[in-house]
């Protein structure tokens, strides 16, 4: 097992639908990678989709499906206009994903993510924490919106505080958010890296 293919984010998610009772479809926003998060929901029995609007990171989660065996249904596509119907999905996540737009396009996605959820449906959605130290050496070209050049293109980190984070989710219900800070110590130059974790419900 690699330590990227399952966290306990996904443990806490699947607690929270199986608690109310959600049906099995899910919707990962942000699914590529070498390690889709989705596979954890693949021996349970779920109908799964995932979305991402990075070709290479789609091929990568697509080979590793193939590979494992797991039937994955993957999109191309934005999280800022998911092409999916209004109250689509019974559960919808996005990991590690949302912070890399700037604030206004978070609402945006974070609106889209809240209109494919069926009501009584399950979200989760973890942002940075504007606490969180890593990213506040990168330029600062608007509060909370750190920007630094990665392989030949720029990467966004966007921090936010609690209430940026609830406001955007002022239309569900939080089931548990969860603040937390992950510092590796044992590493040449030790890091604080936070979060804010929203588990919710959209309300029927
Ligand atoms: C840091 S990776 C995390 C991938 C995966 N969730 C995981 O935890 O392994 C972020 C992913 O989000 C995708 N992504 C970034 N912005 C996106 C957007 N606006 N719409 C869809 N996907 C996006 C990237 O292509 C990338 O695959």
């Amino acid at each position: 097992m690699n330590r990227k293919q399952y966290t306990t984010e996904l443990i806490d998610l699947l607690y929270f639908c199986e608690q109310y009772s959600a049906g099995k479809k899910v919707l990962d926003c942000g699914a590529g990678g070498s390690y889709p998060k989705l596979a954890f929901f693949g021996d349970k029995d779920y109908e799964l989709y995932g979305i991402d609007s990075d070709d290479e990171a789609l091929q990568s989660a697509h080979q590793f499906a193939q590979k494992n065996q797991i039937e994955i249904n993957f999109k191309k596509a934005d999280i800022r206009s998911i092409p999916y119907p209004d109250n689509h999905f019974d559960v919808v996540y996005s990991y590690n994903t949302i912070f890399h737009m700037k604030k206004i396009e978070i609402k945006k996605a974070v609106d889209e993510i809240i209109r494919i959820l069926k009501p009584g449906g399950i979200g989760f959605i973890n942002f940075i924490d504007i606490k969180d130290d890593i990213h506040k050496t990168d330029t600062e070209d608007e509060p909370g919106e750190y920007v630094s050049s990665g392989d030949g293109y720029d990467i966004i980190h966007t921090l936010l505080s609690e209430d940026e984070c609830e406001a955007m989710l002022s239309g569900v219900k939080i089931l548990e958010k969860q603040q937390k800070y992950i510092t590796r110590l044992n590493i040449d130059q030790p890091y604080k890296y936070g979060f804010l974790d929203y588990f919710f419900q959209k309300e029927s």
